[in-house]
């Protein structure tokens, strides 16, 4: 395996998961790691992640004792490579210019940039830089602002780059981290069968033969994770999933058809009435949010108590969530997370979350393993408060008959014309507005109904998606003649920012 010592990257968790794609095993442990423990891994080769320190500060974290003194080859990647450089007698000063962003190589070799060619984006993310190499070490490539910008040891097989050769915005680094592991002589025939079977060990591990709740959203994480536990602690789990009468049509039926038949003891609550009842008179958007939040968590505690007690409570916390709220060792806080906040004391467990360490495609394959359904496992992600959000001001039982039949229509079209996998997220929303209109010889004051398709990788930002015009027509029409609430259909043309995805 190679281990990776964290040292507080935002990236660190990226290194992992570059090793995976490459079929290669590695965990990740926190920089100050005993010897010992490292040792427990039968370590081919380290890892020394970037992180926010400088290595000239007293408090600088370092590898443990004796860890360096390891005969493998080591990689220091940004911070892990001003460590090694300065350790092994080296200088490293704050730069004159902090570099950020993309970098072109002006010249590498050497054996982490062999079988290399071409030009060499490098994503520098750095205030420090090494000013004075080591005995035994060579400068191996180099950057306009930053002279020393790899640097190796062929004897002792040591490696360092500044920039990050493990995200995406260094395209080649994927091949530089192959060259590492070649090195090391790491067998690259790890797989996600390796992963499901290690994630199941784990869960079998924590639980033993305590009582497991887990909330099924009809997402694919928290599916997934269903059926994942289900495989590993079969009967223990209880999957709740809360039917709060916002979802999309057959949603429900779909979701239970997933996880039933393999195995899943899955309870389906109809809380519709409840739901539906509590947001009776509401229009302001963050006013029905908190409604919904609210009773949420109450048919959640109710359910509980009735097939409980329970031990455990399982997460489809994922590896970016967990990111996010500075949960790996070291990591600056960015914000605060809460997946399930508001759980009252007497309901209080211990926390299962098997995804902890994995990426949404990760995930997305882990589903296709165990089995989830393609319409399950590939589909675009639907907000906590359902379609209340879409139906913009008060949401009434007929309002929301009259969007999930419009929803129906568009979502099954963009499936059937195979563009639902080219946005990653389609959406249609039942506005307030009442226009005139002509329907064979009659006038007609009915609602207008938008629909919105957006692409975007995080989203965080947005493009609207370019969608056909012969297949917006087709939807409009469709959508007008088969539900005759509406007599207008618009496309939502707008990025992320200035507009949001969802309307409310
Ligand atoms: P916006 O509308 O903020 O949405 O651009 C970004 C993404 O988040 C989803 N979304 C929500 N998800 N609870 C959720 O679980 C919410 O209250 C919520 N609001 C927005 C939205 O569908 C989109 O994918």
């Amino acid at each position: 395996s190679v281990v990776i010592l964290d040292f507080g990257s935002q990236f660190t968790r990226l290194i992992a998961r570059r090793f995976r794609e490459l079929g290669a095993y590695s965990v990740i442990l926190p920089g100050n790691t005993p010897l010992s423990r490292i040792l427990q891994e039968a370590p081919q080769g380290l890892v020394l992640s970037g992180g926010p320190s400088s290595v000239y500060d007293e408090a600088a974290p370092r590898p443990a004792e004796g860890v360096l003194d390891l005969d493998v080859p080591v990689l220091g990647i940004c911070y892990g490579m001003q460590f090694l450089a300065q350790q092994a007698g080296g200088n490293v000063k704050r730069a004159g210019k902090r570099e950020y962003g993309k970098a072109d190589l002006t010249r590498y070799g050497g054996q982490l940039f062999a079988g290399i060619q071409g030009e060499f984006v490098a994503w520098m993310s750095h205030s420090d830089s090494v000013t004075a190499l080591p005995e035994g070490y060579q400068v191996v490539a180099e950057t306009e602002d930053t002279p020393v910008t790899a640097i190796e040891n062929p004897e002792t097989r040591r490696y360092g780059v500044q920039f990050h050769p493990e995200v995406v915005h260094t395209p080649k680094g994927g091949q530089l981290l192959a060259n590492f592991l070649e090195q090391c002589g790491v067998t690259r025939d790890w797989n996600p069968e390796h992963i499901v079977e290690e994630l199941i060990e784990q869960v079998r591990a924590q639980v033993g033969s305590g009582k497991v709740l887990l909330g099924i959203s009809g997402g694919v994480d928290s599916s997934t994770l269903g059926l994942l536990l289900a495989r590993a602690v079969g009967d223990q789990l209880t999957a709740v999933f809360i039917d709060h009468g916002l979802l999309r049509l057959g949603e429900r039926e779909q979701v239970e058809a997933a996880l039933k038949p393999l195995g899943v003891h899955l309870v389906t609550v109809d809380a519709s009435e409840e739901f539906l009842g509590a947001l009776q008179g509401i229009s302001d958007p963050e006013q029905k949010r908190k409604v919904i939040g609210r009773e949420f968590i109450r048919a959640f505690e109710r359910e509980a108590r009735k097939y409980g007690p329970f031990d455990f409570l399982a997460q489809g916390t994922l590896y970016p969530d967990v990111i996010e709220s500075a949960g790996g060792e070291g990591a600056a806080n960015i914000k605060s997370h809460h997946n399930v906040g508001g759980l009252p004391d007497d309901l209080a467990f211990s926390l299962v979350e098997p995804f902890r360490t994995l990426f949404k495609d990760e995930v997305r394959e882990i589903a296709r393993l165990l089995g989830l359904p393609d319409a399950v496992r590939t589909r675009h992600p639907f907000p906590g408060p359902g379609l209340a959000i879409r139906v913009l001001g008060e949401v009434t039982p007929e309002k929301l008959d009259i969007l999930k039949r419009v929803d129906d229509i568009f979502i099954s079209g963009l499936r059937e014309f195979d563009l639902y996998d080219r946005c990653s997220q389609a959406l249609a929303v039942l506005t307030h507005i009442q226009s005139v209109g002509v329907m064979g010889d009659e006038r007609t004051y009915s609602f207008t109904a938008a629909l919105r398709a957006v692409s975007t990788d995080d989203f965080m930002t947005a493009e609207w998606a370019r969608l056909p015009h012969e297949f917006l027509a087709t939807m409009s029409n469709r959508i007008v003649n088969q539900v005759h609430e509406i007599n207008r259909v618009v496309y939502d043309i707008t990025g992320k920012p200035p507009a949001t995805i969802e309307w409310e």
